[in-house]
């Protein structure tokens, strides 16, 4: 069995546990999505732990190109605020717990979600899609544990090491693209979230006075630069991540409904995933004809959807997916923003496909913008309006 392996806890007893349980031989995988942890050390742990192998992958490059730019040019955004960093990051595990499955000739796969959260939907949805003939064990859905307490004894039982053991009080997913942070106070949806609660961004009341302007260059959709300077995607997050952080950027606080049915409260922190979706915004919006616009951002919802309920591997994902890469080559050039204790406002924009034009904008001398148009233009587009005026205008319900 392959096992989707972090390193800590839950996923250490697992190890155990699945061989003690079931028998199996267990493979652990571990994958860097940028969660800013040291991975190499987990290779000496597993083993220690009871894994006949582990494989350790960098997937960072591949996170940013192949799923969050996605996000990004659909402008994916989960009920008006999560910009979906966790559900973006299992698909790609999942890709790869497949892979590795297949490497080794292992039947089954094994990951650490619970049975009440998105996480679990989208392991198991990806790998029933990428392979439908690999079992699927989720542990923590079937084990009898009955609290941490007691998972820590079985722990210490079997000489798995169990880090200081004084609670986390949150639980945290993290990689490049953001971070999910739930449990503890937050579970009190009118409990502010406590500061120390943010991992990477300053308060926007604790952030410089002095704002910081940036400009991104993009090229056919794709974040290219900044302040000028070519960087890759790699490099690049991570220092939007550092100055939108330090400027109190990309924090949200979201009372929102998981697929299973339940609400949940969490909070979240995406600096440069939330300066990249509105540099992107800006620039669609100086490119891109109204029509497609409009007819784009009814998508959106939709994608940020099939990512959230963990449908990344399903034809219409793909074929929204054509869609966005078509609308995509349109956005070139660089966008300003302007980022200000907690705020991030675009103030300048430009595009060799600008669809701007200054003489048919201007109220200048230079307007060239025929007035008198506007007359019979307005005449036929009110005309229907009109016969309904003479008819009477009636109420739907009298
Ligand atoms: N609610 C988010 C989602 O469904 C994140 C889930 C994981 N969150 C966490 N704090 N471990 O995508």
């Amino acid at each position: 069995i392959v096992l989707a392996y972090s390193g800590g806890l839950d996923t250490s007893v697992i190890i155990r546990w699945l061989k003690e349980q079931y028998g199996y031989d267990v493979a652990a995988f571990s994958a860097d999505l940028g969660q800013g942890e040291q991975l190499e050390p987990l290779r000496e742990k597993a083993l220690r732990t009871g894994a006949s192998q582990i494989v350790i992958e960098d997937l960072r490059r591949e996170f940013l190109e192949d799923f969050c730019m996605r996000a990004l040019a659909a402008q994916a955004v989960y009920e008006g605020k999560y910009l979906l960093s966790t559900a973006l990051g299992r698909p790609l595990i999942a890709k790869y717990l497949v892979d590795v499955a297949r490497m080794t000739g292992a039947t089954a796969v094994a990951h650490g979600s619970t049975g009440k959260g998105n996480d679990q939907v989208r392991f198991d949805v990806s790998i029933m899609a990428l392979a439908p003939e690999l079992k699927v064990v989720a542990p923590l859905r079937e084990w009898d544990f009955s609290g941490r307490a007691d998972e820590i004894e079985y722990a210490q039982k079997h000489g798995i090491p169990v880090e200081a053991t004084k609670e986390k009080p949150y639980s945290i997913d993290r990689n490049l693209w953001g971070i999910s942070i739930e449990c503890g106070v937050l579970e009190d949806p009118w409990a502010e979230p406590p500061n120390d609660a943010y991992l990477i961004t300053a308060s926007p009341e604790d952030a410089p006075g002095e704002p910081l302007c940036l400009e991104i260059g993009f090229q056919e959709g794709r974040p290219i630069s900044l302040d000028g300077e070519e960087m890759s995607l790699v490099d690049l997050v991570p220092r939007l991540n550092e100055l939108g952080g330090r400027h109190g950027v990309g924090r949200c606080d979201l009372v929102e409904d998981r697929l299973v049915g339940i609400k949940s409260r969490e909070i979240y922190e995406a600096p440069g995933a939330t300066i990249l979706y509105k540099a992107y915004a800006e620039l669609e919006q100086l490119v891109l004809d109204r029509e497609t616009l409009h007819f784009k951002q009814a998508l959106s919802d939709k994608y940020a959807q099939l990512v959230y309920f963990g449908l990344w591997f399903s034809p219409l994902r793909e074929a929204l997916d054509s869609f966005f890469d078509n609308i995509k080559r349109l956005v070139t050039g660089v966008v300003r923003l302007k980022l200000h204790k907690g705020n991030c406002t675009p103030t300048g924009r430009k595009s060799p496909h600008s669809l701007y034009q200054y003489r048919l904008a201007t109220y200048d001398q230079e307007d060239a913008f025929e007035h008198k148009d506007g007359e019979a233009f307005c005449k036929l587009w009110g005309l229907p309006w009109k016969v309904i005026g003479e008819r009477g205008r009636r109420r739907i319900k009298e």
